[in-house]
């Protein structure tokens, strides 16, 4: 039986929730950023929290020299920085004990047998159990080497009642071919069951909401489909550019970026059929038939369904920014989008004719994410008749920031006559909660270390999802008639093109 599916009978009614274990967390690309910006603060903050697990290590695997006091000073620096919650001291010094440093080329198996050695020691002194976690955070291109040096050291087998785990960043693949090879890598030495893919976009409190929304109440399930709903509308805007990640970005791109994962994971949030319960297959069982029903472009249909953009020169917030072919390390000539929008449908019974139109931008005017779904007009024979329109109920899921949920619905507008407006019904998680959410990272590692996986992508789902996105990517690829990269200045909402995408059907995008 796997992990996920075992009951643990000494919990059974008292919480449905998995436990983290104690375990050795080893991040293979410690000194990278993802490690300073994210997975350290994040540990701290769950630390800061109470919820780390009673013995646990944090081991830096990476090539530069470093004695562990030093590791800790960086780490430490990275977390004041970047944490969620304000460092302190006696927290941050208790913490500090845990961290490590592991010195050691990636390709350099003797390295991962002195890391099995230091790991044994770890467990006979901090308790960790013989559990561990190997944390990818580097460089894609090295995942294959890691993974076979790994193997090569025993570390993908533990010792009795033990745990061994890998978690893959982002991007897994740049096609569905190499996303099935790294796939036949991962699994030569760990199964699907000890495979953690991280999509951040499934760790967001608000991402997980949708499904309480949906399923845990009443109102919304009997519309959620083509009878009720005229269109739904997914939106990822952000106003910073490439930042200094060009070398990455160059070969992405966004459609590759934030569509192929976290757009179309929320999508599939968004689309799926009520799970027969929330263990991480039959949740992930519901979301890839989303994927699975999405209907491909011929490749004559790319340039009418899909836009693709890059930005120009512009102003974000009053300040002048240069265009993307001038940021440092992007080629002058790239072709390489920053801005995506699509049409997409769903063919299934509940989707069918239900456009899903999807945009995601770097250097647009605001940062938001959001889900809004368009409802069918109601007939306009009573009120406003011949006057303004009745505009649509839309039901917002702002994903970040602001997160929470709102309502439009139409009220009578105060007077002697019956003239109706749009009014807003909101929900704000800050002010209904009182306390900030956890960043997405902190509840992936606690998942992580309790062995439960619905929070992280599985093999088909990824799969799916480049079969999907290579459709488009090879018709941008063909040598004769592939569809123009369109341009957008910095600080716009994106090219004119996106707008006629939507003004064909006789709609528009809602704005953030
Ligand atoms: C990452 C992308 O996966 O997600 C980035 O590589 C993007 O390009 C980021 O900026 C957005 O994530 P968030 O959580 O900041 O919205």
């Amino acid at each position: 039986m796997s992990d996920e599916h075992r009951p643990n009978p000494l919990r059974e009614g008292l919480s449905t929730k998995a436990v983290p274990q104690p375990c050795a967390i080893v991040i293979f690309g410690a000194t990278g950023d993802l490690t300073h910006r994210k997975l350290v603060p994040a540990l701290y903050n769950i630390a800061a929290d109470g919820e780390l697990p009673p013995a646990v290590a944090v081991i830096g695997f990476a090539r530069r020299p470093k004695t562990d006091e030093e590791f800790r000073a960086e780490m430490e620096e990275a977390t004041r920085k970047f944490s969620r919650q304000t460092v302190r001291d006696e927290i941050w010094d208790g913490f500090a004990k845990s961290l490590f440093y592991h010195q050691s080329e990636f390709g350099d198996e003797a390295g991962y047998k002195t890391l099995a050695d230091r790991l044994e020691k770890l467990d006979q002194e901090s308790g960790t159990r013989g559990n561990r976690l190997f944390y990818f955070a580097a460089s894609p291109d090295k995942f294959e080497t890691i993974i076979n040096n790994l193997k090569s050291a025993g570390l993908n087998k533990t010792s009795e009642g033990a745990w061994a785990r890998v978690i893959l960043e982002k991007p897994f693949g740049s096609d569905l071919a190499s996303a099935r090879h790294l796939n036949r890598v991962v699994q030569a030495s760990f199964t699907e069951d000890q495979t953690y893919r991280i999509d951040h976009f499934l760790g967001k409190e608000t991402a997980q909401n949708i499904l309480v929304l949906r399923f845990a109440n009443a109102i919304f399930e009997p519309l959620w489909n083509t009878r009720y709903i005229d269109h739904v509308q997914i939106t990822a805007a952000e106003t910073l550019g490439v930042e200094n990640r060009a070398g990455y970005y160059e070969t992405a791109g966004a459609l590759r970026d934030m569509v192929q994962n976290h757009l179309l994971q929320l999508l599939c949030l968004v689309g799926m059929e009520a799970p027969t319960d929330l263990s991480a297959n039959s949740i992930r069982d519901e979301k890839v038939k989303v994927v699975r029903s999405l209907r491909r472009f011929e490749e004559d249909e790319v340039g009418s369904r899909v836009v693709r953009a890059q930005y120009t020169a512009g102003a974000i917030a009053g300040k002048p920014v240069v265009a993307y072919r001038e940021e440092q390390g992007v080629d002058p000539k790239s072709q390489t989008e920053t801005y995506v929008a699509l049409r997409l449908l769903v063919d299934n019974w509940r989707w069918s004719d239900v456009p899903i139109y999807v945009r995601v931008g770097k250097r647009l005017p605001k940062s938001g994410t959001e889900i809004s779904v368009h409802f069918k007009k109601a007939p306009q024979v009573l009120f406003n008749r011949g006057s303004q329109v009745i505009e649509q109920n839309v039901l917002v899921i702002r994903i970040q920031p602001d997160e929470g949920i709102s309502l439009r619905m139409q009220a009578k507008v105060p007077g002697t006559s019956f003239r109706t407006e749009p009014v807003k019904m909101d929900f704000h998680y800050g002010t209904s909660f009182g306390k900030a959410s956890p960043e997405a990272y902190e509840r992936l590692l606690l998942d992580a270390m309790a062995g439960d996986a619905t929070l992280f992508a599985r093999r088909d789902e990824v799969e799916q999802a480049w079969a999907f996105i290579d459709t488009i990517e090879e018709a941008w690829a063909a040598k004769e008639d592939a569809p123009k990269l369109c341009t957008y200045p910095a600080g716009s909402w994106g090219p004119e093109e996106a707008d006629e995408l939507l003004a064909r059907d006789g709609r528009s995008w809602r704005r953030l």
